[in-house]
């Protein structure tokens, strides 16, 4: 991102105040149409949930009975049942007998993976993560996942910020402070398609994340890969398999690998999975059985039937991309028109996932979501790819393109953009005021 100063200086010799004033008459232009967008969140289209509405009507009534003959309706089979294991194998690159499918969140199993170290430990653990003398810190590259950062906060782990880089973490950064600091219990990873700047890790950066000497014995890496099948340019990324890794290198139990099929099918209908070493799957499937007699092995069938192999996975993914990809183009065309010329924004171009991550003028993110809303549109949380939920530069925000359609978005993006422009053109004109350069 450019400096301010040499923005305000670069735009005053080209009129800063005509750039300006146009700013406001579109801003003013938008602002009376009386909209009312809300894309906040990214979430599937009802044209998206749409390409798995065969799965409701999976029928299991004269078929409940999985492979290996497990009663789908009754209770047990806390690890889940083999074929859906069998199914997300190969996605996940684990062995069928060390993934976990249970319940329909990923989120929910980090939640209690964090909970379960926080009570008892982990079994490379001298003592319960929340018996540590000094507390606990986990690694949080951002931008990140603002939920990731709302758990942590949640059970009061401290958070230590570590920069995205075009490849993954700063590597350099995240090496000497696992080395170094004991109290340094995990890091949060995306890594494919990451949120929100669509990173996916080179293999070079998961090679030493599963390689690196770390203080913490216990050290855990949560992988969370919610979009390992979800691409938006026809060739998929290849990402390193951080579990063979981190094997490899005698780190067996340090990933805890995360997936579901919540943005594949039916979010919030579907199901999700731990991956791991064998002892992380002991360790897990133990604290399971104190909370649940067993998991919904009906839905497990249901989803298993309908998605079948990892080739028609593959199909049904081409399909939403099919859907997605016209939307991320889209916000492409829309930032490059409106705000190209100008030097005040940069933004991710994501090869797959849900989000593009767009950089503002620094000083003006928290403004452009002020002025986006009074102007019907909300699009964003600023600071909420952040720890504690504060960008120090405030000029960072999350684009969600996935749900609304394509004229809706349009409009949306048409007003982000003139949102971007008018602070940008304001805080520059107050700088270029401040220092002289304009009357
Ligand atoms: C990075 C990431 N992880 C997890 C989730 C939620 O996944 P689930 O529905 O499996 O809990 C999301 C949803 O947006 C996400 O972006």
């Amino acid at each position: 991102m450019m400096n301010v100063v040499d923005s305000a200086l670069k735009i005053a010799r080209d009129d800063l105040n005509r750039l300006k004033s146009g700013a406001d008459v579109e801003y003013l232009r938008y602002s009376k149409m009386g909209l009312k967008i809300d894309m906040t969140r990214g979430i599937p289209s009802p044209q998206q949930i749409g390409l798995s509405t065969a799965l409701l009507d999976v029928s299991l009534a004269s078929d409940y009975l999985s492979e290996d003959g497990t009663d789908s309706r009754n209770y047990g089979g806390q690890q889940g049942l083999l074929e859906a294991r069998r199914l997300f194998s190969p996605i996940v690159g684990v062995p069928e007998e060390q993934i976990v499918v249970g319940g329909n969140s990923s989120l929910a199993l980090m939640y209690e993976c964090l909970a379960q170290a926080w009570r008892h430990g982990t079994p490379d653990s001298e003592c319960a993560w929340s018996q540590e003398p000094g507390g606990i810190s986990f690694i949080c590259v951002t931008p990140g996942y603002d939920r990731h950062f709302a758990m942590c906060e949640d059970f009061g782990v401290r958070m230590i910020s570590v920069p995205m880089l075009d490849d993954g973490p700063d590597m350099g950064l995240v090496k000497r402070l696992v080395a170094n600091d004991s109290s340094i219990k995990g890091i949060w990873c995306v890594p494919k398609y990451s949120n929100p700047t669509g990173t996916t890790y080179s293999k070079e950066v998961v090679e030493a994340l599963a390689a690196m000497p770390t203080a913490a014995k216990d050290f855990r890496i949560f992988w969370d890969n919610a979009y390992v099948v979800h691409p938006l340019a026809e060739v998929d990324d290849s990402l390193e398999n951080i579990y063979m890794q981190a094997a490899r290198h005698g780190h067996s139990n340090r990933p805890l690998i995360f997936a579901s099929t919540s943005k594949m099918t039916l979010p919030g209908g579907g199901i999700a999975l731990l991956a791991s070493s064998k002892d992380n799957t002991a360790w897990w499937l133990k604290a399971a059985a104190l909370r649940s007699v067993g998991p919904d092995k009906v839905n497990q069938l249901r989803q298993v039937r309908f998605l079948r192999s990892p080739e028609k996975i593959k199909e049904l993914m081409e399909q939403h991309r099919q859907m997605l990809q016209p939307k991320f183009e889209r916000v492409h065309e829309v930032f490059s028109r409106m705000l190209g010329d100008y030097g005040v924004a940069q933004w991710s171009r994501p090869r797959g996932g849900y989000f593009v991550s767009l950089e503002v003028l620094p000083g003006t993110a928290k403004r452009v979501v002020d002025l986006a809303a009074q102007a019907g549109v909300k699009f964003a949380t600023p600071g909420s790819c952040f720890p504690y939920g504060v960008d120090e530069r405030d000029s960072q925000l999350r684009i969600a393109p996935s749900y609304p359609e394509m004229a809706e978005l349009t409009t949306a993006l048409d007003v982000i953009s003139i949102c971007v422009a008018k602070a940008a053109f304001d805080r520059l004109s107050a700088i270029a005021a401040a220092s002289g350069f304009i009357e």
